[in-house]
């Protein structure tokens, strides 16, 4: 596959085959994302894997968490307060999308749902988590950013799936806990990382995407 088609190919996988995904190929992705670009190559990721036991304990515990009605303080805001259009209108058009996959209309009900999916990590074989320090601010979340998307395309590229999932950053207290992680950190998001259920009606979204033009202002080119 040319890297073309690896970026137009990939797609936030919501459903899973059982198969496990070895260590090693764990291990050769952060490989490759560790090649990410970083301002001042500070390389301020922190990268949490789990899969089995480790795995299915972190997601018990985050849902004894939420049944007992708790909830931890989010380690940032997933979405701006009074998110404007046009952001808006497509963040609920991929949210029709998703719950129209499920054969369900939006709600309460449905949104737990997909809470529930997500903090099972869409029972995907493998959870990563990405973590920064808290005193870094939007350059090195950006690079976290650039470390996901060559992690997402280094899975594609083997035929494997992600899904980038910000809802955990909802539960960083509890991860960090969980898991012993150092507090400096804070989480940034998880990610659902194996083999994709290619029939599964959620992975069968196609959320568009603006033409180049309506988002560029192209000066000085004589072929446009
Ligand atoms: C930083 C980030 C956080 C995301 N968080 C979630 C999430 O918590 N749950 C989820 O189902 N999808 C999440 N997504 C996936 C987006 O919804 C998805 O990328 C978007 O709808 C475009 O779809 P595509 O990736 O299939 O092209 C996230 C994506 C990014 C980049």
């Amino acid at each position: 596959m040319t890297l073309e088609e690896v970026v137009r190919i990939r797609r936030a996988t919501r459903a899973f085959r059982p198969d496990p995904v070895p260590g090693e190929t764990v291990e050769a992705l952060l490989d490759l994302a560790r090649m990410a670009p970083s301002g001042g190559n500070l390389q301020p990721w922190t990268v949490v894997a789990l899969t089995g036991a480790p795995l299915r304990g972190l997601i018990d515990r985050v849902g004894e968490r939420r049944a007992g009605g708790g909830r931890d303080a989010p380690d940032h805001p997933i979405y701006p307060t009074g998110l404007w259009e046009p952001l808006r209108g497509r963040r609920r058009a991929a949210g029709a999308q998703r719950y129209a996959a499920l054969g369900l209309a939006r709600g309460p009900e449905s949104q737990a749902l997909l809470e529930d999916m997500n903090l099972r990590f869409f029972d995907a074989p493998v959870g990563l988590f990405f973590l920064a320090d808290w005193r870094c601010g939007p350059l090195q979340w950006s690079d976290l950013g650039m470390f996901m998307q060559t992690v997402m395309l280094a899975a594609t590229a083997r035929g494997l799936a992600t899904c980038p999932q910000a809802v955990w950053a909802g539960w960083g207290r509890t991860v960090a806990d969980h898991l012993g992680l150092d507090p400096d950190l804070a989480l940034l998001a998880g990610m659902a990382l194996g083999v994709p259920d290619e029939g599964a009606p959620l992975n069968a979204l196609s959320p568009g995407r603006e033409e180049v033009r309506n988002f560029t202002k192209i000066l000085g080119f004589s072929d446009r």
